[in-house]
């Protein structure tokens, strides 16, 4: 299939490097594919990036048959533009698909029509520390239609926003709020997929732990309130003597790129990691003997999310004094020192998409 390319004809100005925040920022172009029962996926285009006739009674709007992806392009030491992994997010668009009854996607074909759109908007993509293009492919159902039903009809759509750090305060550990109230997801339900429900499931107690002065929440599973799932959107590890402890992918928890690269990277870093059920209990009890070493987040935004506080019930045990503890600032280091070409990708993560 061709790619038919329009390009812009008022290319925007590009935003200060320091002032770009996280996902306020669009490019000057855009990927849009359509989707028919019996037709497939047809019709890719590079477009100017901007707005596009949609019904009010699509169903994407009523009932959130919707999915999308992150990833991120960085621009290297040595001026090439890159992407990470970029087929790893790719298949796992298509297990989000197929939770929420979405035709596949051709993945060897997005990843070059991704390609394609990066070396166009390839100047967007910022040079600064701790910038990257955040890629944002997402499809939605468009049948209109209120009756509830599986769409026939899909838009794929990749914008591509150029981000600072995710974190205002930077690389810095947070207060967060064990979850005890509200729950996230529950296995058999939407949790393992990147879906807009999960991220709206998630919203109310954000906001209430915010108002309290915590950064985001700890989810604990739904059924016991007891094992711990994941923190905000990213996936949660624990440093306890000496080993790093992450649930396992259990059918409510989001299969993280970053913990991937985090689990691929272990042996070569010399650390264990170990994917089990591990309680909030636990987690007090390890600190109180002492033995809690250290908490960090994991996700593409913000790659490695130091942890400072975790409160639960009204009681707070403090990490590694409130300091990013030596393994999460070593897995920030070489992750991002792969990403942007400091160190050397001996895993072929890196994709090289352009040169300047
Ligand atoms: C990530 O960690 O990449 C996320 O999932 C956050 C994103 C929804 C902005």
């Amino acid at each position: 299939m061709d790619i038919l390319v329009t390009k812009t004809s008022k290319p925007g100005t590009l935003p200060q490097e320091d002032k770009l925040g996280f996902g306020k920022y669009f490019t000057d172009h855009m990927f849009v594919m359509d989707y028919q029962e019996g037709k497939g996926w047809h019709s890719p285009k590079i477009v100017p990036y901007g707005e596009f006739p949609i019904y009010p009674s699509a169903l994407v709007f009523h009932y959130g048959q919707a999915t999308f992806e992150g990833m991120k392009a960085y621009r290297t030491v040595d001026d090439r533009i890159v992407l990470f992994r970029p087929k790893d997010y790719l298949n796992r668009f298509n297990n989000s698909n197929k939770a929420v009854c979405i035709p596949p996607i051709e993945v060897d074909f997005v990843h070059q029509a991704l390609k394609k759109l990066i070396e166009i908007d390839k100047h967007w993509v910022p040079g600064s520390v701790g910038t990257s293009l955040y890629i944002r492919p997402f499809i939605i159902a468009t049948d209109p239609c209120v009756g509830v039903k599986v769409s026939d009809t899909y838009k794929l759509f990749v914008i591509m926003s150029p981000v600072g750090a995710y974190y205002a305060s930077g690389f810095k550990p947070v207060k967060i709020k064990v979850e005890d109230n509200y729950t996230r997801a529950v296995k058999g339900g939407l949790g393992e997929a990147k879906t807009s429900a999960n991220y709206a499931a998630g919203m109310k107690a954000g906001v209430e732990a915010k108002k309290e002065g915590f950064a985001q929440v700890l989810w604990l599973d739904a059924l016991e309130r007891k094992y711990i799932e994941e923190i905000g959107m990213m996936n949660i590890l624990f440093k306890i003597n000496d080993e790093i402890i992450t649930p396992p992918l259990a059918g409510s928890i989001l299969s993280g790129r970053t913990r991937l690269t985090i689990i691929d990277l272990a042996n070569d870093l010399g650390l264990k990691v170990t994917e089990r059920k591990i309680s909030i209990l636990e987690i007090y009890e390890a600190h109180e003997k002492g033995q809690l070493q250290e908490v960090f987040g994991a996700g593409t935004a913000a790659v490695i999310s130091p942890v400072g506080e975790l409160t639960w019930k009204g009681k707070t045990i403090v990490v590694n004094d409130n300091k990013t503890g030596p393994t999460a600032q070593k897995l920030f280091d070489t992750i991002t020192g792969i990403q942007y070409g400091k160190l050397e990708d001996k895993y072929g993560w890196i994709d090289t998409v352009a040169k300047l």
